[in-house]
């Protein structure tokens, strides 16, 4: 084995003393491949068997936690207890191969398709997201947050009883938790809106919610992670130092990890701190001076792109398209192969990559989203 590789293969204990076999991990990926009713595809749980073998943990897809924050079509659902059984074999189908299997957790707010929601699409303040043709939301109530942060509970309890090894709570990429946190869509005037630590509320209500119903439910330790998005390009919108704030705060309520979610690794700050040329990366490690784990990623697909990122000193990384593209990524790595490992989308492969049809038909036919295609 390559000895650079060795760290990225060395096992890594979380703070809650589950044991990671590896610094790897599937990033969390919608396949819009699930059923009408909410529950997974075989398909779909096929896929994700076909990427357990070789990470450490896999993260799955987000899951809505209310009827009312599907964000995409095909989204499999965890909103009530009738999805446990669903929940179960997407879970067993993950660890059976074995990584441990976290569930993310979700509401897609203001950016939810009105036809998915029964027309009922809400978020923090009435604001609708930039851009042409984007619904205006209906601002939550007060009892309404309230429920919201309940519903956060139950999906984590059902997670528990499903078997997963943890959660993760979505709070990146614009979705109802960011909506929260952001200056752009929060104009809230309760104690859930108005200056930044009052925009911090509502995520660490549910931060605090979900390890509540840890605590009370899980009978073996169980994963809580957070991933958050660094930055937002509107005026306003969170900047960097924003985030820094948070990440400040969320690094001492004792989650398992932080996990940024950004395209590019080395990506630079766009606002909001004094160097723009120390990477985004460099400000958070710095900032969380390792008091809990953070899982870095984007645009990592070969070896070498690996390496470079864990030089960084980030503990954790995980692979998204990548890991669509082959599979195979870790074992490659392990097996002294990573000459062999594929960085480009084979578009005549999809039976021997285990991608369901609507994935496929998705990432085959959007150019510039995978490379190959
Ligand atoms: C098909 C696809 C679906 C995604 N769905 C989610 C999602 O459900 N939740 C999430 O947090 N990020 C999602 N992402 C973002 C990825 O987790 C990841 O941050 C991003 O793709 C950059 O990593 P990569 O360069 O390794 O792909 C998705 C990305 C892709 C390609």
């Amino acid at each position: 084995m390559n000895k650079d590789n060795e760290q990225l293969l060395s096992s890594y204990t979380l703070p809650n003393g589950v044991e990671l076999k590896n610094r790897m991990i599937m990033a969390p990926m919608t396949n819009f491949s699930s059923n009408q009713d909410g529950t997974v595809t075989d398909s779909e749980v096929k896929y994700y068997a076909r990427r357990s073998a070789g990470v450490s943990m896999v993260i799955t897809a987000c899951t809505n936690v209310t009827p009312n924050g599907q964000g995409f079509p095909g989204e499999f659902a965890a909103y009530s207890d009738e999805f446990i059984p669903s929940l179960k074999q997407l879970a067993n189908g993950i660890k059976e191969k074995g990584a441990k299997a976290v569930l993310q957790i979700f509401h897609g707010g203001r950016m939810c398709p009105p036809d998915l929601v029964d027309g009922d699409v809400v978020s923090a303040s009435d604001i609708p997201a930039e851009g042409e043709g984007n619904p205006t939301p209906r601002a939550l109530s007060e009892s309404e947050v309230e429920d919201l942060i309940e519903a956060f509970g139950e999906t984590t309890r059902r997670a528990i009883e499903a078997g997963f090894d943890g959660v993760e709570i979505h709070g990146a990429n614009g979705y109802i938790i960011q909506q929260f946190f952001s200056p752009h869509s929060n104009r809230r005037e309760d104690r859930f809106g108005g200056s930044l630590q009052e925009r911090m509320t509502f995520p660490l209500a549910v931060v605090e919610k979900v390890k509540s119903v840890v605590e009370k439910h899980a009978t073996s330790p169980f994963i809580v992670g957070y991933r958050f998005s660094p930055e937002e390009p509107e005026t306003p919108g969170i900047t960097m130092d924003d985030t820094l704030t948070l990440v400040d705060k969320l690094a001492d309520q004792g989650l398992d990890y932080l996990h940024v979610s950004l395209q590019e690794f080395f990506s630079k700050p766009r606002r909001g701190v004094e160097d723009l040329t120390k990477s985004r990366i460099d400000y958070l490690l710095e900032t969380i001076n390792n008091r809990v784990p953070l899982i870095g990623v984007g645009s990592i697909y070969s070896a070498q792109d690996a390496r470079l990122a864990a030089d960084t000193g980030i503990p954790l990384l995980a692979i998204g398209r990548e890991i669509i593209i082959d599979p195979d990524w870790v074992q490659k790595l392990a097996e002294g192969k990573e000459d062999e490992i594929v960085t480009k989308l084979n578009k005549d492969n999809q039976e021997q990559l285990v991608v369901p049809d609507p994935l496929w038909n998705i990432i085959s036919n959007t150019p510039g989203w995978f490379p190959g295609v």
